[in-house]
């Protein structure tokens, strides 16, 4: 049994104050929902089981959870009706019944928990002897959290909220976390027990401490050093605190790793991404999903990569999007470049200004400099397509293929309208409408032939000129 607990997950609440469709367990920080953060530091802390106390939105958290990690002890427990967080942990009797170990308790709206703040938690409560522990931490504006009352000899009293405490108690600066840890038979004896005669009407899981007390059961309270990993989210203003938080944690390592960021509080890098060292990174970059970023990249102002994979010596210039997309590395793209899922670039390959790309693989070293639509297109090692060309793979109904060859040119301002295949090594001459294959080598030229008027624009004034006046 020593070393191993199970972990409660309390995340049934409405969040009314958050105002929002959405539970507010599903609100993201960082790129992940608040619930799937607490629940991965529960598992990485070495909980054995994590049991989520679902109600609001259940079927959302549910389906979140089941998708998020798959195959782990993760069980999702219903609480029907939301009468508090003594009711939430009690729901959970049934799994809990029988069970001697610890169980730790968890908030879903307090995202910023590390396994070692989890662990330490587990350490001191046995180290204690057990019972009920409380993590608490001091705040310099304690508003909203429950407070902590001690006696003359600095033993814990009760826990009293917001709501229910006196001018003297809310002077009290040492808060309840809402993180604690109970040995299992303790909480099943103690919680059904609970009343819910205070200002809210619900079975406070905070009581508990009193009511342990006054049946002579130990209770510990587990001072914290660092307040931030116990920030809880009851607004959209502490759901964007707990958003910089993170954003400063995630900075610190990037940079621990050998990335350079211009500027750290103007980056934003969700959880889980990854990058390589001597990236640079400048302001208004913003890293999503399971995107991972090579070493020696540069990511110029205003970038927004989601779910991308980018090799070595990359460089993505001012406001481009890219999303979906694989770079192989010394790629150059932007600004202003949108690469939508699907986009390949092979080795070397440059993506230039206002250009879009979408289904299409560019090989080494191809270029498409200016102002193009590449989609659903094969483009061969050192093609170089023009200014403005517009692969045009849709008929209406459906997509179709464009193939251009190794070393094609493609001249400016040229249309491809697939399925259409260019030869390697051919030419299409600039402002062609190009609706038949091109074989290896050939020029493809398709415009109306120039012709020139001789004197034409000043017969045309003289004319002007000889008619009377309207
Ligand atoms: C709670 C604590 C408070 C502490 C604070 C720390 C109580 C009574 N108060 O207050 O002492 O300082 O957290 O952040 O516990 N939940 C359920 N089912 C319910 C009610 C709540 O699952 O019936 C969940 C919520 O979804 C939330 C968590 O429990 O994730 C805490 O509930 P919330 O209403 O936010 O409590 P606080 O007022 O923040
Ligand atoms: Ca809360």
């Amino acid at each position: 049994m020593d070393g191993g607990f199970v972990a409660v997950l309390l995340a049934a609440g409405k969040g009314t104050r958050m105002r929002s469709d959405l539970p507010k367990v599903l609100h993201p920080v960082c790129g992940r929902p608040m619930v799937h953060h607490v629940a991965a530091c529960a598992l990485e802390a070495g909980a054995d089981h994590v049991y989520p106390v679902v109600g609001h939105g259940a079927e959302r958290v549910v389906e979140l959870l089941k998708a998020t990690f798959p195959g782990a002890p993760v069980t999702a427990v219903v609480q029907e009706e939301q009468l508090g967080t003594g009711h939430a942990v009690l729901t959970c009797a049934p799994q809990l019944q029988g069970y001697e170990g610890a169980v730790v308790i968890l908030s879903g709206d307090v995202p910023l928990v590390t396994p070692a703040l989890v662990r330490g938690l587990v350490a001191s409560h046995r180290a204690a002897g057990g019972g009920l522990t409380a993590l608490t931490v001091e705040l310099a504006d304690p508003t909203g959290y429950g407070r902590v009352l001690r006696d003359g000899a600095g033993r814990p009293v009760r826990i009293v909220e917001e709501k229910d405490a006196t001018d003297a108690e809310r002077a009290v600066r040492e808060i309840n976390a809402g993180l604690y840890v109970a040995d299992a038979p303790l909480l099943l004896e103690v919680l059904p027990r609970l009343s819910k005669d205070n200002a809210q009407g619900e079975y406070y899981l905070t009581d508990a401490v009193a009511a342990c007390l006054k049946e002579g059961r130990p209770v510990h309270l587990y001072p914290w050093p660092d307040p931030e990993q116990v920030l809880g989210v009851n607004s959209r203003a502490d759901l964007a605190r707990v958003g910089q938080v993170l954003r400063r944690r995630i900075a610190a390592r990037l940079m621990a790793e050998g990335v350079t960021l211009i500027d750290p509080e103007r980056t934003y890098v969700d959880t889980g991404v990854r990058v390589g060292p001597d990236t640079v990174i400048h302001p208004g970059v913003t890293l999503e999903g399971r995107t991972v970023v090579g070493s020696g990249c540069t990511l110029l102002p205003g970038v927004r990569i989601v779910d991308s994979l980018l090799g070595d010596g990359v460089t993505v210039k001012d406001n481009s999007l890219l999303t979906g997309a694989r770079l192989d590395g010394a790629n150059s793209v932007g600004p202003m470049a949108h690469l939508r899922p699907g986009a390949h670039l092979m080795a070397g390959a440059k993506v230039g200004n206002f250009v879009e790309v979408k289904q299409s693989v560019l090989g080494e070293g191809a270029k498409v400099n200016h102002l193009s639509y590449v989609g659903d297109a094969t483009v061969g090692a050192g093609a170089n397509i023009g200014a403005g060309t517009i692969t045009c793979n849709y008929d209406g109904t459906r997509k179709h293929r464009t193939v251009i060859g190794d070393g094609a040119f493609i001249g400016s301002d040229t249309q491809l309208v697939a399925p259409v295949t260019v030869g390697a090594g051919a030419v299409v001459a600039a402002g062609s409408t190009i609706t038949g294959d091109v074989p290896d080598g050939a020029l493809a030229i398709s415009r109306v032939e120039q012709r020139n008027l001789t004197d034409w624009v000043a017969r045309w004034k003289a004319r002007k000129q000889a008619e009377p006046p309207a």
